[in-house]
Formats: structure tokens, C-alpha cells, sequence
């Protein structure tokens, strides 16, 4: 019998319905809907109003779309895994609280944050369990409120980032779909770069800190984008040429929505036309975590079994890498 692969057999997503768009942001900030678009092709992003609803309301969501859609029974699933850049509190596990009402009542859960990398690197961690022989139902959830951790005065984060969560469930598969190869990096050079300076353990929350905005999300854009143009595409190049890939090989590039000019780089160094790239950057910005499980999920119809999709994603930290995975099913 051949190694046993992980590959994903399901996916679910929710996105909040209030759409936050380039024309309302002009009249919060001195932005205009062409600068947005140009540098970022962003058009409008969702976000979630309701006070007292945190990441978790949007991980349930998602992944009970999952368990309804493909009638999973959630007591089957064995782990929870959830990627997040934005936990409902500190210390008090995300996870487990979405694992609990969404029935996942044999499950255990943990958090797992990488800035905009956390979906990725959690589908390594999820296969690992699951090519182990150790799990056999791994539902890897990518969800962030990015929406409770912006300033909307400042015109230089506001305008990018939206709400959002996507699910995904790993399960064995014997004929070699799913997960093949990956790249995962990090570097600390980023620390400064894209942070919150207070409410962490070097600088905790105070008056002050509150006062001075620094419990908000500070991005150097220019040097994030410097690498991560570079090093997104350096990885997926690498993982198309360590698995003998061509640009006509594969199917899907399934890039982080961060930037629409980072993702035109990826491809073009992939050599790979617009059509394969899943883009929703313009509909909902940057999600953080739930940007490529919503990719999935908006571009699930046209994916067939057997597809060569290649994963990239860059962020915080920094984090970076680049995924492999045959896709394993038809449109349902
Ligand atoms: O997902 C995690 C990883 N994050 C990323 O990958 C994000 C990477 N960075 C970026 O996507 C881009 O750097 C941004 C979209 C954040 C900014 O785009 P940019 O082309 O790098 O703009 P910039 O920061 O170089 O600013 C250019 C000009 C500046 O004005 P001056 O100094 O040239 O007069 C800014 O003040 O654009 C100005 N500007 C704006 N103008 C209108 C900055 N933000 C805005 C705005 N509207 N919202």
C-alpha cells in the first residue's frame, strides 16, 4: 500500500453581510476609490458589525456551512485546528469554543497563529496528523475579525484589510491526492514591519497605549511589499520546479489576497495566464487567515479531481511558504 496523503475533502465559508466599500472608506478617510484600486485591487471588504461577535461567530459560521453542505457529521471529526491572527480573547483557546458549538464533541482544538500565514502553515500541521496514521478527520478553520484590530483614521491600513473565515476538512487518502509538498519559512527581520506594539506581553494595554493608538495594527507597507513580492514567488517557483512542474502543470495558483500587484508578481515569476489564479482580493481585501480557504470555497465549482494547485501566502513575523496539493474531488 502507498503512503497515505491528506487531502481535502471538503469546504465551507461565511463572509458578514455589511460590505464596507471604496466609496464609503472615501468619506472616512482622504482616500479615492482609484488610488484603492490601483495599488491594491481592492474594491470592498465585509465586516462584522454586530457588537459582542468575535472570530468565533465567523469560524462557526464557516465551518457549519462545511457540515451542513457535505453532511459531516461534526462528532466524527477528530481535531480543530484554528488559524487566526485575531482570537476572541487572550489565553482562553479560540478553537475550543468553535470545536464546542459546532457539535465537535470527540474533538480536541488549539490555535495556531502566523500572522497572514496561519491557513498555511495549519495545512502542514493538519496533513502531518493526518499522514501519521494519528487522525483521520482534521477540520483546519482560517478566520480573523481583522475589523477589531484596525484604525479606521488611518488611511494606510483601513483600506486593506476585511472580516471573513473558511473551512477545510483533512481526511486520508490512499491514491495520493491531497497534500504533496511544501515550503514553509520565517524570518525575524519582519518583527517591526507589520505589529501591534501594545497588549502583549512586552507592552501591555494601558491609558496610554489606548491614547496613542497602539492597540491598532501598524504596517510598514512599502518594506512588506518589497518581500513579499520576492519571497512569495521565490517559493512557489521552487516548489514547481522541486515537483517538475510547469506553468502549463498547474491548474490553481491559490495565493494570499494581500496585494493584487504581489499576486500578478507570483504568477508572472510561475508563468502562469490570470485564468488560474483564484482572485477575490476586489470582493473582500485582506482576510488574513480565511484568504485562501475563501478562495476554495468561491472557485470549489470549477475545480476537478486531479488538479495541480500550488498555495502561497505571505505575512507578519515574517511568515511565508508555499503548499503543493492535488486537488482529490469533482464539483460535487
Ligand atoms: O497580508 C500581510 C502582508 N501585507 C502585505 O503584503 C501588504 C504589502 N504592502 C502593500 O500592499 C502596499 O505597500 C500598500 C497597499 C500598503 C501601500 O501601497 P504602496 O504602493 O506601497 O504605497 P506607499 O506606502 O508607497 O504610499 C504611496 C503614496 C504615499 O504618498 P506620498 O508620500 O507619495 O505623497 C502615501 O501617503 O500613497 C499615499 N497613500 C495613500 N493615498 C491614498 C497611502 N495610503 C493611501 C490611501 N489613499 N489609502
Amino acid at each position: 500500500m502507498g503512503k497515505i496523503t491528506a487531502a481535502i475533502t471538503a469546504v465551507g465559508g461565511y463572509i458578514p453581510d455589511y460590505v464596507l466599500t471604496n466609496q464609503i472608506l472615501e468619506t472616512m478617510v482622504d482616500t479615492n476609490d482609484e488610488w484603492i484600486t490601483t495599488r491594491t485591487g481592492i474594491k470592498e471588504r465585509r465586516i462584522l458589525k454586530e457588537e459582542g461577535k468575535g472570530t468565533s461567530f465567523l469560524a462557526i459560521q464557516a465551518a457549519n456551512d462545511l457540515i451542513k453542505k457535505n453532511g459531516i457529521d461534526p462528532a466524527g471529526i477528530d481535531m480543530v485546528i484554528m488559524a487566526t491572527a485575531t482570537p476572541d480573547m487572550p489565553v482562553a483557546v479560540t478553537g475550543v469554543y468553535v470545536a464546542t458549538q459546532i457539535g465537535a464533541v470527540n474533538a480536541f482544538s488549539y490555535d495556531l497563529t502566523a500572522a497572514c500565514s496561519s491557513f498555511l502553515y495549519g495545512m502542514s500541521i493538519a496533513s502531518s496528523y493526518i499522514e501519521s496514521g494519528r487522525y483521520k478527520k482534521v477540520l483546519l478553520i482560517g478566520a480573523d475579525k481583522m475589523s477589531s484590530i484596525i484604525d479606521y483614521e488611518d488611511r494606510t491600513t483601513c483600506i486593506i484589510f476585511g472580516d471573513g473565515a473558511g473551512a477545510v476538512l483533512f481526511e486520508p487518502n490512499p491514491e495520493g491526492y491531497g497534500l504533496r509538498d511544501e515550503i514553509l519559512k520565517s524570518d525575524g527581520i519582519g518583527r517591526q514591519s507589520l505589529k501591534i506594539d501594545a497588549g502583549g506581553s512586552i507592552l501591555p494595554a494601558n491609558e496610554e497605549t489606548v491614547r496613542n493608538k497602539q492597540h491598532y495594527v501598524f504596517q510598514d507597507g512599502k518594506t512588506v511589499f518589497k518581500f513579499a513580492v520576492s519571497n512569495m514567488a521565490d517559493v512557489s517557483e521552487r516548489i514547481m520546479q522541486r515537483n517538475n512542474l510547469t506553468g502549463d502543470d498547474v491548474d490553481w495558483l491559490v495565493p494570499h489576497q494581500a496585494n493584487k500587484r504581489i499576486i500578478d508578481a507570483t504568477a508572472k515569476r510561475m508563468g502562469l495566464p490570470e485564468e488560474k489564479v483564484m482572485i477575490n482580493i476586489h470582493k473582500y481585501g485582506n482576510t488574513t487567515s480565511a484568504t485562501l480557504p475563501l478562495c476554495l470555497v468561491d472557485y470549489e465549482k470549477q475545480l476537478k479531481k486531479g488538479d495541480n494547485l500550488v498555495f502561497a501566502s505571505f505575512g507578519g513575523g515574517f511568515t511565508w511558504g508555499s503548499v503543493y496539493l492535488k486537488w482529490a474531488y469533482d464539483p460535487k
